[in-house]
């Protein structure tokens, strides 16, 4: 599996041989000019929820990619209105299967809107299992003791999950989740991008390490395997 972090919580992942892009947020990020979105490989496009630092590059990335959106009914709804066919919806507890990998959108405490104030259904993340890599992508959410409920049907190697704090949870509840879903290998995500959730990033790392665990923060622009 190949890592490339596109900054706030947006990655791309190459598992088994299909791209997959998490929560497209690139051309408003400072962060992350660098990046050129049209270069961006997508087969598929996994949104968690409908706020705009995950969904703001999404119209223009399908219609460059061509790749199928996945996501709650009515985000899908929205992208549909602004001529995205290929998609599929779903919602809680659904399972799809993308040529082999399946994702299963799981809960989120959290809200959900879209940018131009459309309802965004509820938020959500996702479980991916293929038989290569199994990992989580919690989107933001707060910590829930629905975690609890992933290892029960996925050993996971690696999660992706929020640890800036202020709008979802932070660096400690980020080390219970990672106890929750029985996963030790966390990927830090929507932190730094804004002054309210700018972390101290040794601390971070050494809270991890403190609890036997491993966080990794990557470089915006970095690609990594796992
Ligand atoms: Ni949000
Ligand atoms: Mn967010």
């Amino acid at each position: 599996m190949e890592i490339t972090y596109y900054g706030h919580s947006c990655f791309g992942i190459l598992l088994e041989g299909k791209h997959l892009l998490f929560d497209p947020f690139v051309t408003p990020n400072d962060l992350a000019k660098d990046i050129d979105i049209m270069s961006i490989k997508a087969d598929y496009i996994l949104i968690s929820h409908g706020h705009e630092d995950h969904v703001a590059d999404a119209v223009a990335i399908a219609k460059n990619t061509g790749a199928r959106v996945i996501s709650n009914f009515e985000i899908i709804n929205w992208l549909t209105v602004q001529g995205i066919k290929n998609v599929h919806p779903m919602n809680h507890g659904g399972n799809v299967n993308l040529e082999g990998i399946n994702a299963k959108y799981v809960n989120a405490v959290h809200s959900s809107i879209l940018p131009d104030g459309t309802y965004g259904g509820n938020p959500g993340g996702f479980v991916l299992t293929s038989n290569d890599k199994n990992f989580y992508y919690a989107g933001d959410t707060a910590l829930t003791m629905d975690m609890k409920l992933i290892p029960m049907s996925a050993k996971l190697d690696l999660s992706f999950l929020p640890i800036g704090d202020t709008f979802t949870m932070g660096v400690n509840d980020a080390v219970l989740a990672a106890d929750f879903t029985e996963c030790k290998k966390v990927i830090g995500m929507h932190y730094d991008t804004f002054p309210p959730i700018s972390i101290d990033r040794e601390k971070a790392i050494n809270t991890f390490k403190a609890s036997g665990k491993e966080l990794i923060l990557m470089n915006i622009g970095e690609t990594k395997e796992f």
